[in-house]
């Protein structure tokens, strides 16, 4: 019998598109495109297992090793710093992490800065290196309302097609890092499944230059 690869796909339009990828990489599934609420899926003859996460999750999944491989965006890599191999940026899911005010928003540098975001540890990290300071205030959606609220002074968010901050009156101030869809690997699992792991990465490289 053949190894089975552990896939942990971020539940959503980008995880299909990723499963697209997988499938063409010859780790097809067919079973996952039925319309069902089932979040595990396996395919014994090519050896792979499939299981819908929510996409913060995923490098969860992954760091423990419950999953082989997942794909996760660099923002959540470099908000929690999973212990995991980034093997390939698959070029999808691309938008940016950037700070945003109200559009008439000034900085004052002699004020500590009220920055309310889903991102802490990016948020912290970006504000130490330009050695600013700042009181972080952390919510877990609808970030774009706190400076309409006035509870903060800007935010730290995603921002894809600027949408979101537009019809509430933000802008970008700063961008603060390119953000898109990484495929991850398990570290010890890594090592035996290497073979398999490979060649998913090498075909899917592939697909990306074609
Ligand atoms: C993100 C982000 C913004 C929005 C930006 O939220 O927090 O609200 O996308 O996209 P736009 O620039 O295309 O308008 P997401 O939809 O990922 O959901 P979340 O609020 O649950 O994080």
């Amino acid at each position: 019998m053949k190894t089975m690869l552990n896939v942990a796909l971020p539940k959503g339009r980008l995880g299909e598109k990723v499963y697209a990828m997988f499938e063409k990489a010859g780790f097809e599934c067919p079973s996952i495109k039925e319309n069902s609420r089932k979040l595990i899926f396996e395919n014994e003859e090519v050896g792979v297992r499939y299981f819908w996460v929510k996409p913060s999750d995923v490098a969860i999944y992954v760091e423990r090793g419950a999953a082989d491989v997942g794909v996760a965006g660099k923002d959540i890599l470099l908000e929690y710093e999973p212990d995991v191999y980034e093997l390939l940026d698959l070029d999808i899911g691309k938008c940016r992490m950037a700070v945003a005010a109200m559009e008439n928003f000034r900085d004052d540098t002699h004020r500590t800065l009220r920055v309310a975001t889903k991102f802490t540890n990016i948020a912290r990290q970006y504000y130490l290196s330009k050695g600013r300071d700042i009181d972080i205030i952390h919510l877990n959606g609808s970030i774009e309302i706190a400076p309409i609220l006035g509870l903060s002074d800007v935010i730290v968010d995603i921002v894809e097609t600027g949408t979101t901050l537009k019809e509430n009156q933000l802008q970008v101030f700063e961008t603060i890092v390119p953000i898109s869809a990484r495929l991850i690997a398990n570290k010890a699992n890594y090592k035996f499944k290497e073979e398999q792991i490979e060649k998913i990465v090498a075909e899917i490289a592939a697909q990306g230059k074609a």
